[in-house]
């Protein structure tokens, strides 16, 4: 960057996460609306503090109320949207924060941009589940919207969803309940135990 020289701080993210007791990770959760990421994700970080772990969610629809409320759901406004995710969330794993990121991310190329991003402690977890369950249960009014053809570019309806090749985990939301989605994810980064 021309004319930005970077200040070195004293304290790493190695400092950090020992004054933390925890490794930080970012553990990115894509799939359809409606597929269950932020009522797993609610959870997981509810289970998170009760082992005295420090986290910071980033929750698509949250966010879009605030640093991404100028953007949309064209493909370019979904690569903005997720350029600015992957650095917010690339600043709080640098400062030793177990990262939760809850966002459809539609597109293969958006979400390795993050894994390159992030490097080793990305983990993508996939909440797959039918597209019919996902618009049965409609939890928002969006997919009846989106048929009605009041919402254009709804993803899974007229616009793409890109499902990962080789997610680090994969719940099926239609087959486990939310708990047991909790643990594969604790018993992933902990061991089954689920203790640390
Ligand atoms: S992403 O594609 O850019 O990753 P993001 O996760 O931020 O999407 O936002 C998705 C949320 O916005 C959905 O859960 C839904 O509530 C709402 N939404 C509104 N319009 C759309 C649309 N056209 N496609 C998908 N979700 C939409």
């Amino acid at each position: 960057m021309k004319d930005i020289v970077w200040h070195s701080a004293k304290i790493s993210k190695e400092n950090k996460e020992t004054l933390l007791n925890q490794k930080a990770c970012v553990l990115w959760f894509t799939g359809l609306s409606g597929s269950g990421k932020s009522t797993i994700a609610v959870e997981l970080e509810k289970n998170f503090y009760e082992k005295g772990k420090y986290t910071v969610m980033l929750d698509g629809d949250n966010i879009r109320h605030s640093l991404c409320s100028d953007l949309g759901f064209s493909v370019e406004d979904r690569q903005e949207n997720l350029r600015r995710i992957r650095e917010t969330a690339k600043l709080f794993y640098e400062n030793g924060a177990i990262t939760i990121v809850s966002f459809i991310s539609p597109f293969k190329q958006d979400r390795e941009l993050a894994r390159n991003l992030i490097g080793k402690d990305f983990i993508e977890i996939f909440i797959e589940c039918k597209i019919e369950i996902c618009e049965k249960r409609d939890p928002k009014g969006l997919y009846k919207k989106a048929r009605a053809g009041e919402i254009k570019g709804f993803t899974g309806i007229d616009q793409e969803y890109e499902k990962p090749d080789k997610p680090e985990i994969t719940i099926n939301s239609d087959k486990i309940t939310v708990e047991e989605a909790v643990n594969k994810i604790i018993g992933y980064l902990y061991g089954s135990s689920g203790s640390n």
